[in-house]
């Protein structure tokens, strides 16, 4: 039986890509943000997962607004990302992990979410941005991308993400592998990008979003999306794939590290580390 061994979630902010390959990691603006990295690192250097599931949104490199799935999970062998318009440089592609793709697909579909399934799907920044984050020098686990739309409207309640995390969870738990996986939320957290409240921030919602993911995990499941909206932004709903990869974690969870910076680019920039007990 394959095991969780935790979760990871961050930020997914475009320019953090460009900082990368620009390396300016130890540069007054990104160190305190890339220094959140350190302990996560070196969390995934003891723990070696084999396969990670990364729960993100696409910003119109694979789906655009004219076809929009709630819920897309990718089935391939390798997944590719493409130049998506922000000056940053195309990553390499990353390694799939197809049977436990259908495994989960099989059971999700089995429980009720009807999702996309995609045996050839591009993964943006919101996908390749956190990998290179977390294994900066490449050595990945296999990849199974879920993609949930936090972009156009109308998106899958805060619940419905939770419990389409919980059903992917069982799906690991029940795949016959010995192997080692671990979740992964990308977005948020609070930030909005255009319209009147362009630049909102949300700190206090975000520190208690932050601890109820590691003690009360459902507690978001309380809003509604445009209170999620109202409360954190309209970009800031991205935290609905830390909630999904959240239910993805069954049973107690202790909290590794957090790191919270005000602003990157845009956005208030967290990351956290959780470890199954
Ligand atoms: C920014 C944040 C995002 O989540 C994103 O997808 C693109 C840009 C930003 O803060 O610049
Ligand atoms: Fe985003």
């Amino acid at each position: 039986m394959a095991k969780i061994i935790g979760g990871l979630a961050t930020s997914h902010i475009p320019a953090i890509g460009a900082a990368i390959a620009k390396g300016l990691q130890q540069d007054p603006y990104w160190k305190p943000f890339f220094d959140g990295f350190t302990p996560a690192r070196e969390w995934l250097a003891e723990e070696k997962p084999d396969v990670a599931i990364v729960f993100y949104n696409d910003h119109g490199l694979n789906f655009f607004l004219d076809k929009m799935p709630t819920f897309a999970i990718g089935a391939a062998p390798e997944y590719c990302n493409a130049d998506e318009g922000w000056g940053i440089p195309t990553l390499p592609p990353k390694r799939g992990a197809p049977a436990l793709s259908w495994e989960i697909i099989n059971h999700v579909i089995e429980k009720e979410f009807d999702v996309v399934t995609c045996q050839e799907m591009l993964v943006d920044h919101a996908f390749t941005v956190p990998l290179k984050l977390f294994w900066p020098d490449d050595n990945l686990p296999d990849v199974v991308p879920v993609c949930i739309n936090t972009v156009q409207f109308p998106l899958p309640s805060a619940k419905r993400c939770f419990n389409f995390g919980r059903a992917i969870g069982e799906a690991i738990a029940n795949w016959q592998s010995d192997a080692k996986v671990v979740v992964i939320g990308t977005g948020g957290l609070s930030h909005q990008l255009d319209g009147k409240r362009a630049g909102f921030i949300n700190k206090p919602f975000d520190l208690k979003f932050i601890d109820s993911m590691v003690h009360d995990p459902e507690w978001a499941t309380q809003y509604s999306v445009m209170e999620l909206v109202e409360k954190t932004g309209t970009q800031g709903v991205e935290l609905l794939n830390w909630l999904a990869a959240r239910g993805a974690i069954q049973g107690v969870v202790r909290k590794v590290h957090s790191n919270y910076h005000i602003p990157i680019s845009n956005t208030a920039a967290a990351t956290l580390v959780l470890e199954t007990v």
